[in-house]
């Protein structure tokens, strides 16, 4: 699985721009499913019909194709780019790191040197080698991702957007390999997940789920003077309970552990405080969608380089295997 993980996350897509990551995971999975569709907003459906009688019911998977990113918003007369967030970038993260336009085009962000105090992006410049305006490529309006390579360090995984490309990874994974199932299973590899679970939205309206479970990334407290959060690398994926945007549903979260319990998966309880992911907007959509949540602990989020440990991402993918593979009954 890791070449598939080093081409997904190296490919460009940040929120509104993901047609790359589209047609890199339509080549994957469409000779796995029974159908696939792009809706108007650009979310990626793809459906395995259920293999057996019984009970089935329709599930949705999401996970989300965008990273996030920077957009220019100015040139000034020397051709120093400034520019804006695209989702949550946070601009500790960015001194000297660098970043890649659609067309390649590579640019080092560097800090106002005479700035004070904690950084700020207005603060914040792109150096992309030009001289002026008017020799400048980059125009207002265009976007770009941080440029990163993905690093194996063994049993631990380094690179940009494992938010979420690690999740689409592991939904690909569970479309290829799920093989007994009483439900339509829907793998939905959503849009504009970074700026506001916007993909996930119009895509759950029109799949009208009975069930849902968002598949992303979640923070750790495993590293060095962290906040307390009790989830950390290697301990196995991670059954969300509750985050700053949701509620899981207490019925699928239980099923959830109890799979695990049976398969003998090593799993942990997310709550976290910050964030939330597009089970949020599933959940709420309709009349409303009995949603959880397996998220991949990560650390450095939404800096250039996120780390995720191999043998959570296999667990991950056995355990919503083994979460669609028997009946689900939510006792309602
Ligand atoms: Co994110
Ligand atoms: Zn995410």
């Amino acid at each position: 699985m890791k070449e598939l993980i080093q081409r997904l996350v190296e490919t460009w897509g940040p929120s509104g721009y993901e047609d790359q990551v589209r047609e890199l995971i339509r080549a994957e999975v469409a000779d796995a499913v029974d159908e696939w569709r792009v809706d108007a907003l650009g979310n990626l459906i793809t459906v395995k019909k259920p293999t057996r009688q019984g009970n089935g019911k329709r599930v949705m998977l999401a996970a989300h194709m965008d990273e996030i990113g920077i957009m220019a918003t100015h040139v000034d007369e020397k051709g120093f780019v400034r520019f804006t967030n695209i989702g949550g970038v946070h601009p500790l993260n960015l001194r000297g790191a660098r970043v890649q336009f659609q067309d390649g085009r590579v640019g080092v962000i560097g800090r106002e040197e005479k700035a004070e105090g904690e950084p700020t992006l207005a603060q914040m410049y792109i150096d992309v080698g030009a001289t002026s305006r008017e020799d400048c490529p980059i125009k207002v309006g265009d976007p770009a991702v941080f440029l990163r390579d993905f690093s194996d360090l063994g049993k631990r995984l380094v690179a940009k957007a494992f938010d979420d490309r690690i999740g689409c990874a592991i939904l690909i994974e569970v479309m290829k390999r799920l093989q007994e199932t009483p439900h339509e299973v829907i793998g939905v590899f959503t849009v504009q997940e970074e700026v506001g679970l916007r993909g996930a939205m119009t895509s759950a309206f029109g799949v009208k789920p009975e069930l849902a479970l968002a598949i992303d990334v979640t923070m750790t407290g495993d590293t060095p003077e962290a906040r307390k959060r009790p989830m950390q690398l290697g301990k196995g994926p991670a059954i969300k309970v509750k985050d700053r945007g949701m509620l899981s549903h207490p019925k699928v979260k239980e099923l959830l552990v109890e799979t695990a319990e049976r398969l003998e998966i090593p799993h942990q309880l997310e709550v976290l405080e910050a964030g939330t992911t597009d089970a949020m907007s599933i959940q709420v959509s309709r009349e409303g969608v009995p949603t959880g949540c397996v998220s991949i602990p990560t650390r450095y989020l939404h800096t250039p380089s996120e780390m995720v440990d191999y043998d959570d991402v296999l667990n991950t993918v056995r355990l919503i295997i083994g979460f669609l593979s028997g009946p689900i009954d939510l006792g309602q």
